[in-house]
């Protein structure tokens, strides 16, 4: 009887709004989130309102989605696959947890959301729905219509009277998705991995080559592994994301072109571009090297490609996510102190760290007299039973660790 749609107020999610209506004879109650897309917001409440729609949520989410979603990830360094920063996986739970919880202010019964029926948002989307709420219906309009193609999607916006701007009447040339994290631009264009993608696919840096010839030097600061400062000054998590994201875009940082693994089972290439997240994760491995424990660290990366699956793959409500999620939070205890870098030409240069809680220890490890810090004869020792099973394996003709 009533659906909470996720609404962008573009065109596909307008005619997945007046679909709604026509389909299901349903209140449809709009939600639309700033999560740093760029996007002028007002727009999206001026269509739902033409649309008749009377209950119209427009909400401007960019610290809770860096402070609670993208920062708890980047404690991880999480990257899917060794290279994608998760921009987009890691905002959907936030929409997802949004929609469910204003069905509940509105007494709506069911939600709805503008994913394909071939992608990883449908997942995430409704992974989310679903942990938060077992019993919501779930109307993904994409997997039931039969608007299987752009120009019968054109064509029901023109007998529905669905203004249609006009580079949206020709083929939009590629999908994109972006948010304060990232710009995502997958399909059409860009479907032929072997071609490089045009210069104008991407919209939030500019090129390396283009890129000023002298460096920018930055510092961050870090509080228990959260980025708090930007050149000693503190800011909000969304504040720092912004600036990194200009600092970032000035010098040709953080774009990626990438052949990924979806969940539901194909590989699909995707542009992105991740400029202050890049920056952030180069800074974050800066700080944790002097600050982490060596088998700490090597414990949280061990379990990292685990924690960015559950999170590629949309299991961010999830038993396995909290408690992954702990052991990061715990081991960001002394993650605390300032990282200085350098931008230059798509580089990120870690150029200096510090922190009170540092357990560099310059006399145990310099080349000159440590005057007794550290007794070298002990690594005799350690070498030769480290040795002994190796030592073993050789003496029986099983050389070089031969099995
Ligand atoms: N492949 C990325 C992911 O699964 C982005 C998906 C959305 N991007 C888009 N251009 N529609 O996280
Ligand atoms: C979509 O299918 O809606 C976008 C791509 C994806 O979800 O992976």
């Amino acid at each position: 009887k009533k659906v909470v749609l996720a609404y962008s107020g573009g065109l596909d999610t307008s005619v997945i709004l007046r679909w709604l209506q026509n389909t299901y004879n349903c209140e449809v109650v709009t939600f639309t989130a700033d999560l740093g897309q760029g996007e002028e917001l007002e727009p999206a409440r001026k269509k739902a309102e033409m649309f008749g729609i009377k209950q119209i949520f427009i909400e401007d989410l960019r610290e809770t989605f860096v402070k609670d979603f993208v920062f708890p990830m980047f404690r991880a360094n999480a990257l899917y696959e060794g290279q994608y920063l998760l921009g987009t996986s890691i905002a959907r739970p936030l929409i997802a947890q949004r929609q469910i919880e204003i069905a509940e202010m509105v007494g709506a019964d069911a939600v709805a959301h503008g994913a394909t029926g071939k992608g990883n948002d449908q997942v995430r989307f409704e992974l989310g729905y679903y942990a938060l709420n077992p019993n919501i219906r779930v109307i993904a309009p994409w997997r039931e219509w039969d608007l299987t193609s752009r120009t019968k999607l054109i064509e029901y916006a023109e007998t529905n009277q669905i203004p249609i701007t006009k580079d949206k009447r020709g083929e939009a040339p590629f999908s994109v998705d972006a948010n304060l994290l990232h710009s995502s631009s997958e399909g059409k264009l860009l479907e032929d991995p072997a071609i490089g993608p045009d210069e104008i696919v991407y919209q939030r840096t500019i090129s390396p080559e283009a890129a000023p010839d002298v460096a920018t030097e930055i510092s961050i600061d870090f509080l228990h592994g959260d980025a708090v400062g930007l050149n000693g000054e503190a800011l909000s998590p969304a504040t720092i994301l912004t600036r990194l994201n200009e600092y970032g875009k000035a010098n040709g940082i953080g774009r990626l072109d990438l052949v990924e693994n979806r969940f539901v089972g194909m590989k699909s290439r995707g542009v992105y571009e991740t400029p202050g997240g890049t920056i952030l994760l180069a800074a974050h491995r800066g700080i944790e090297s002097i600050t982490l424990d060596r088998e700490a660290g090597h414990l949280k990366d061990s379990i990292m490609p685990r924690y960015a699956e559950l999170i590629y793959n949309g299991f961010w409500f999830s038993p396995e996510r909290r408690m992954l999620q702990a052991l990061i939070d715990t081991s960001q205890a002394s993650v605390t102190g300032r990282v200085m870098l350098k931008l230059y030409k798509g580089n990120v240069i870690v150029t200096g760290r510090e922190s009170p809680h540092s357990l560099y220890n310059t006399r145990m490890v310099t080349f000159e007299d440590d005057a007794g810090a550290y007794n070298q004869q002990d690594a005799a020792g350690f070498i030769k039973l480290n040795a002994l099973r190796l030592r073993l394996g050789a003496s029986i003709g099983r050389r070089g660790g031969a099995l």
